[in-house]
């Protein structure tokens, strides 16, 4: 297997990397990674891996929207399966600035299509969210038949993407499969992101900013269960399906929070042992903020085999001392020390 992975410098993309060389026996293919290193990639993430695999293991720094770069990448290491990742994914960017999601979510999948689709591949297959869903009342969950109703530039650029892939098999036929996840957390996460803005911030003994009420509910799935799911879904999945990947653990931001703060008092207590929730603040909600999320996991249960299998709180604790016992990682994200690296090599 020649697999493209795109945005595998990511969060979840560099998850994936590793867990395919790490965690998956049965992968013994090679990895081409794409990545363009906007501020959310960062190549250290892939730094052992690369020195561990270097015969299985190919970066290349390119942008999905350059159609010529595209095409020497699928020529020159002959890729037989795609792993879309790459998009811009943060919602509150996405209210700030539009473009580079319209750019990247949209135009950089249908240029991935376009390549792929007189290349006979075996597979491609498109990572999506359960942001195109839109927002849940109190009772319910998503499964593969509720209709999309995207409420931010975000999760309407992903949608848009998600539709392009579907019709790409039914007008092309290409092989593709798609699965839309609930929220991803665990090691590697860029630090504006919900848990590991927590993390840090309690660490420092700086103010945990709480949108809205607090209240709004996430389905959190831990990014290694994430990574499985995907993984069967390329090797087992059916072609033109989608599968809902899920946490099953739904929970208020303002519990998750809680519960980041009981365990922090615990594993890295602030001086005189204050509590952390002390340093919790409410701040004005985000415009277009989805009130509920939840997944029915039910299909890939049933399909392929696959449930998650770390808990939440196991996954809080294990995710917490990843940050704690990287503090390198941390500081050099934090000052913008990663982006060296491509100021050294292209610049
Ligand atoms: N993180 C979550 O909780 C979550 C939940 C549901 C779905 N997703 C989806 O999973 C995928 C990965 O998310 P993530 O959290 O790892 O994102 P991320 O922001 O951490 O990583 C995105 C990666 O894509 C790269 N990239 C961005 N634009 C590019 C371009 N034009 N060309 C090439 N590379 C580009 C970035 O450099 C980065 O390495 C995304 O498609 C996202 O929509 C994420």
């Amino acid at each position: 297997m020649n697999m493209l992975v795109t945005g595998g410098c990511g969060f979840i993309g560099s998850n994936f990397i590793r867990y395919l060389f790490q965690d998956a026996p049965d992968f013994n293919g090679r990895i081409i990674n794409i990545d363009s290193l906007t501020y959310a990639g960062n190549l250290e993430n892939l730094t052992d891996i690369a020195e561990t695999f270097p015969d299985r293991y190919i970066f290349v720094h390119a942008d999905i929207c350059d159609a010529e770069a595209l095409a020497a990448v699928f020529s020159d290491h002959g890729i037989d399966t795609v792993c879309h990742f790459a998009a811009e994914s943060h919602v509150d960017r996405s209210i700030v600035g539009p473009d580079a999601f319209i750019r990247t979510n949209i135009i950089g999948t249908f240029n991935l299509l376009e390549m792929a689709r007189d290349k006979k591949l075996k597979r491609f297959h498109h990572i999506s969210t359960d942001e195109v869903y839109g927002s849940l009342g109190p009772d319910g969950r998503f499964t593969e038949q509720t209709a999309y109703d995207p409420s931010s530039p975000y999760s309407a650029s992903k949608a848009a993407s998600d539709h392009l892939v579907r019709a790409y098999f039914r007008t092309y036929g290409l092989s593709v499969t798609l699965s839309n996840c609930s929220n991803n957390y665990g090691p590697y996460q860029f630090p504006e992101k919900l848990i590991p803005l927590m993390i840090l911030n309690a660490r420092s003994g700086k103010a945990l900013p709480v949108y809205g009420d607090g209240k709004n509910i996430r389905d959190w799935l831990y990014v290694k269960d994430h990574c499985r799911a995907i993984w069967e879904i390329i090797k087992h999945g059916a072609l033109g399906e989608t599968y809902n990947v899920g946490g099953d653990h739904e929970m208020e931001n303002i519990r998750l929070v809680e519960m980041i703060c009981d365990l922090m008092d615990d594993m890295a207590p602030l001086p005189g042992r204050s509590p952390h929730r002390g340093l919790i603040s409410f701040v004005k909600d985000r415009p277009g903020h989805d009130r509920r999320y939840a997944i029915d996991a039910g299909k890939i249960r049933d399909e392929l085999g696959w449930t998650p299998e770390t808990t939440l709180e196991n996954g809080i604790r294990a995710t917490i001392q990843w940050y704690l016992d990287h503090s390198e990682w941390i500081e050099r994200v934090q000052s913008g020390a990663y982006r060296e690296w491509i100021q050294q090599h292209y610049q």
